[in-house]
C-alpha cells in the first residue's frame, strides 16, 4: 500500500504558507517514494497454494512465479480470499483441473500493484476480484498476486473491508448472469408482481441473487433452513423464507397460500432439488400468463417434465468472455455496493498466511457453510 508520511514541523513560524510548503514538499516526497515503489515492483516470485496432483496434499509454495501481464491486465496483491465448495470438491472428485501444478481460488480482494505497460492510474486501488476464467491459473486467487482484466474489477468501497469484499466475487457474478443473461432481465426495469423462487436461498449465490432480485422489484421466496430465516429476511431482503426441511407438499402449500405468480425459479443445491423447483413452478396453482423460467446452477434435467416451465442455461464465463457485459455488470453493481443496495454477506474469517487456505478448506469440507462465506484474511 502507499506509504504515508506524517508531516510535523518544528518551525514556530505561524505563517500557514510555510506550513503549506512543508506539507507540499512532503506530499511530493510521498509521490516520489510511491512512484519509486510502483516502478520498482520487480518481484518475480510469490507464495501460492498449489495442487501438484489429485492425490497429493495441497502444497504451500513460497517461490512460485508471479504471472506476467498482457494488455489491459492488472496485478492484484490479495489481502483476503474467498473459498468455494468447488475448491475442495475438484481435488477430491478429480475434475476441473487440466494440468499440474494447478491453482484454485475464484475470488479475493486486495490492491493493485502493477499495470500493463506504462499505465499507472489504478495503482494502489483497492479492488474486488471475481475469477470466472478458471482455466487461466493466472487469475486464480490462492496465490499472493492475481492477474485480472482491469475492466472486470470492482473498486472496493471505503466502507467495505477486504474480508467482506472477498465474499462478493463469483457469488454476485453467478447471480447476475442468472438474472441478466439466463432470464434476460434488465436493471433499468422493475418486475413488480412477479416472483423468484430460490431453492438454497442461504447459499452464497442465493443470497446475492436475493439482493439483486429485490433491486429488480421481484418478490423473493427463499427455501432455506429455519436457522437462517431471520438473517435472510432482515439483512438480505427475502420476502418469504420457507424451511427446507418441510416435505414438498407442505412447501407447495406454503408457497401458494397466497395467490401467486412465480415467473422465475433457481436451484442452488442439486439435481433432486432442481426437480422440486420445476414441479413447484409447473404447479397449476402458479398464476403465470407465460411459461415460468428455471435455472439450476448445480445440475438440472435436460428437459422439463412440466409443459409450462422452460429450462434456461447458465454460463458464468460470459462475465469474462463478453467483456462489455462483464464491464457493464461491474459498473451497475459497483453503484449497488457503494449505496448499500447490495451488502456483503456474513463471513467466517480465518486469519493467517496463504497456508491458512488449506486449513480453512478442510473446515469448509467438514462443516460446510450455512448462510455465510468462508474467507481467509492474509496477515503478511
Ligand atoms: N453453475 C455455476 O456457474 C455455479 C457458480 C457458483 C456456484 N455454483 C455451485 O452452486 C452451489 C452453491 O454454491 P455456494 O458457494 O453458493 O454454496 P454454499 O454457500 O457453500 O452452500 C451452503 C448452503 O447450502 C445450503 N443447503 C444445504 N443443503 C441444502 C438443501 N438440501 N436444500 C437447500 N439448501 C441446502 C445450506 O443452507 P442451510 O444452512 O440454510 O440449510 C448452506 O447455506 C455449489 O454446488 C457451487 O459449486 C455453480
Amino acid at each position: 500500500m502507499a506509504s504515508y508520511i506524517k508531516v510535523t514541523t518544528t518551525s514556530n513560524n505561524s505563517d500557514w504558507s510555510v506550513e503549506r510548503n512543508v506539507y507540499q514538499d512532503a506530499k511530493n516526497k510521498v509521490s516520489e517514494i510511491h512512484e519509486k515503489e510502483i516502478l520498482e515492483f520487480s518481484q518475480t516470485i510469490q507464495s501460492a497454494v498449489v495442487v501438484t496432483d489429485f492425490t497429493e496434499p495441497l502444497s504451500h509454495e513460497t517461490e512460485y512465479p508471479i504471472s506476467t501481464l498482457n494488455a489491459d491486465e492488472i496485478l492484484i496483491k490479495n489481502k483476503a480470499i474467498g473459498l468455494n465448495p468447488v475448491d475442495w470438491k475438484c481435488k477430491k472428485f478429480k475434475f476441473g483441473m487440466y494440468h499440474f501444478p494447478w491453482i484454485n481460488g475464484r475470488e479475493s480482494s486486495g490492491y493493485v500493484v502493477k499495470q500493463h505497460g506504462e499505465e499507472k492510474d489504478l495503482i494502489d486501488e483497492r479492488v474486488i476480484v471475481a475469477s470466472t476464467s478458471y482455466r487461466d491459473n493466472r487469475t486464480s486467487t490462492f496465490q499472493e498476486y492475481t492477474v485480472m482484466n482491469k475492466r472486470l474489477v470492482w473498486k472496493l468501497p471505503s466502507h467495505i473491508t477486504f474480508e467482506d469484499g472477498a465474499t462478493i466475487g463469483v457469488g454476485l457474478v453467478t447471480a447476475g448472469v442468472v438474472l441478466l443473461k439466463s432470464f434476460q432481465l434488465d436493471f433499468t426495469k422493475r418486475y413488480r408482481g412477479e416472483s423468484l423462487l430460490i431453492w438454497g436461498g442461504s447459499t452464497v449465490v442465493g443470497m446475492y441473487l436475493t439482493q439483486l432480485a429485490k433491486i429488480l422489484g421481484l418478490t423473493v421466496i427463499s427455501i432455506a433452513s429455519k436457522k437462517n430465516r431471520d438473517y435472510l429476511i432482515n439483512e438480505i431482503g427475502a420476502d418469504i423464507v420457507i424451511d427446507r426441511n418441510n416435505d414438498l407438499d407442505t412447501i407447495l402449500k406454503k408457497i401458494y397460500a397466497d395467490k401467486r405468480s412465480i415467473a422465475f425459479g433457481v436451484d442452488c443445491f442439486s439435481k433432486e432439488t432442481s426437480l422440486s423447483v420445476i414441479d413447484i413452478l409447473g404447479d397449476k396453482k402458479n398464476r403465470i400468463a407465460k411459461p415460468a423460467q428455471f435455472v439450476g446452477i448445480v445440475s438440472h434435467p435436460k428437459t422439463s417434465n412440466q409443459p409450462n416451465v422452460i429450462i434456461k442455461e447458465i454460463a458464468i464465463k460470459q462475465f469474462h468472455e463478453d467483456l462489455d457485459f462483464g464491464e457493464s455488470f461491474v459498473k451497475a453493481t459497483s453503484k449497488f455496493l457503494e449505496t448499500g443496495l447490495v451488502k456483503p454477506i456474513r463471513t467466517k474469517v480465518f486469519e493467517g498466511d496463504l497456508g491458512t487456505v488449506s486449513k480453512a478448506l478442510d473446515v469448509l469440507q467438514k462443516q460446510g457453510a450455512s448462510g455465510s462465506k468462508y474467507v481467509v484474511s492474509l496477515k503478511n
